[in-house]
């Protein structure tokens, strides 16, 4: 690769990827051979090569050759015991807890609902989140809010941080139900103090449901340790399920039997195959799925934890902390003087898998970089973020996606001095 400029040490990325114990799992991924720049494996995983194969034996083997017995030879379990396997390699939770069923939509939909309806009797009428959550949870909490009577208090953030726990603190009262955060924020990659933060919730009496999507399989979690009432979370970023995966959700033990889930369908009954009159619902973890599980859906993402149990999620965030230190230090070497900002914590313990870069001219620099197939995403305001999957993505690729960038912002700046 060509280094023009003399102030960044040409070896620094090659370096890095010599030292990398993680750097041959890349040739796992399809794509990896080419010379694309994927800078947005935290909104869709690269595919494993092995996943063509095991769809492919899935198909010959399970579905054409079992046919309907599938379901009483692993699939109908498949949602309970896949949610152990995300539970035990990424979560830290106990089997018994975690299921993999709808969308994320969905599963957040059905969790906040069984939560404030828990909470209702004792007069819990508020849901509290903040301002820079993802626009589906906001949706789904307003949209519960207005179908339930209740009040959505909304804690104020920048879109270049996160939520604190002081702040926070000033909101819950008495009546908070349930508080709705993400570990991760999808814009910024602020990591939230999910121990702190679910303490100070927990102080009033509220439930904490985290919204998992962008820290699960990048980032350690103790859902568990950190005592966390709810969670949700996608499989198609780090965990690589492919477009449309579907989600995991996760309740503590402890919370089970007093949740009840506003879609009650016959996959969640204490006994489906009695299909009598009424729903009662099944003990444990089932009680959260509602129908039919979508099993061709689960089968890259089996592959993807199974990548992630054998190297094991520390040694995953430890490559995430270096690739993001990475692409921090070469935006204050080489993009800084075309004036972008880094609007993602520099502080690496509270910063996620990706890094968020300013500069009024992003939304054009994201489209000329698109064309010449390097690919991070384009957030407002006027956000580049780079979001970097530690087992699929080079330190040389960060660097080659780090020359686009620079060249694209000269031809913006050059451009929009000659206009
Ligand atoms: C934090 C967060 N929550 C939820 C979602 C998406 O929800 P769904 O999987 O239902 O589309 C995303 C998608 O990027 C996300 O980043």
């Amino acid at each position: 690769m060509s280094n023009p400029d003399p102030s960044i040490p040409a070896s620094t990325a090659a370096d890095l990827d010599r030292q990398d114990a993680l750097a041959a799992l890349r040739e796992e991924f399809v794509g990896a051979e080419t010379s694309l720049v994927y800078l947005d494996g935290n909104s869709l995983g690269r595919p494993l090569r092995r996943t063509a194969a095991s769809m492919a034996r899935f198909v010959e083997q399970e579905w054409g050759g079992r046919l309907i017995r599938g379901w009483d030879e692993g699939w109908f379990d498949l949602p309970l015991t896949l949610g152990d396997e995300i539970g035990r390699i990424t979560l830290g939770a106990a089997p018994g807890q975690t299921w993999v069923g709808d969308s994320t939509t969905v599963t957040l939909y059905k969790l906040i609902r069984a939560a404030v309806d828990a909470q209702l009797p004792d007069g819990r009428d508020e849901i509290v989140i903040d301002t820079d959550n993802f626009p589906t949870d906001r949706y789904v909490v307003e949209g519960i809010a207005r179908e339930r009577g209740l009040t959505v208090r909304w804690l104020d953030v920048t879109t270049h941080g996160g939520v604190e726990v002081e702040p926070l603190r000033e909101l819950l009262t008495e009546r908070t139900a349930v508080v709705v955060l993400s570990q991760v924020a999808y814009r910024s990659a602020w990591l939230a103090d999910v121990e702190r933060i679910t303490a100070a919730a927990h102080d009033v009496g509220a439930l904490v449901l985290w919204d998992l999507c962008h820290s699960a399989g990048s980032v350690p979690i103790e859902l568990d340790a950190h005592g966390v009432d709810l969670a949700v979370g996608c499989t198609y970023k780090y965990l690589n399920g492919g477009p449309g995966s579907p989600a995991f959700g996760y309740v503590a033990a402890r919370h089970q039997s007093r949740l009840a889930q506003p879609i009650q369908g016959w996959m969640g009954h204490a006994d489906p195959f009695a299909m009598g009159p009424g729903y009662t619902p099944a003990e444990g973890a089932r009680r959260f799925i509602s129908g039919t599980p979508p099993v061709l859906g689960m089968l890259a993402l089996r592959d993807m934890l199974s990548l992630v149990d054998g190297v094991g999620i520390d040694a995953v965030r430890a490559k995430s902390v270096a690739l993001t230190q990475l692409a921090i230090e070469v935006t204050d070497e080489r993009l800084a003087p075309f004036g972008v900002e880094v609007a993602s914590p520099r502080d690496a313990d509270r910063r996620g898998g990706h890094v968020t870069l300013r500069h009024p001219r992003m939304r054009e620099v994201v489209a000329a970089l698109w064309r010449r197939d390097v690919i991070p995403d384009y957030r407002d305001p006027h956000g580049l973020r780079i979001g970097l999957s530690p087992l699929s993505t080079s330190f040389a690729e960060v660097e080659a996606g780090f020359e686009a960038i620079a060249e694209e912002l000269g031809r913006q700046a050059s451009s929009t001095t000659t206009a």
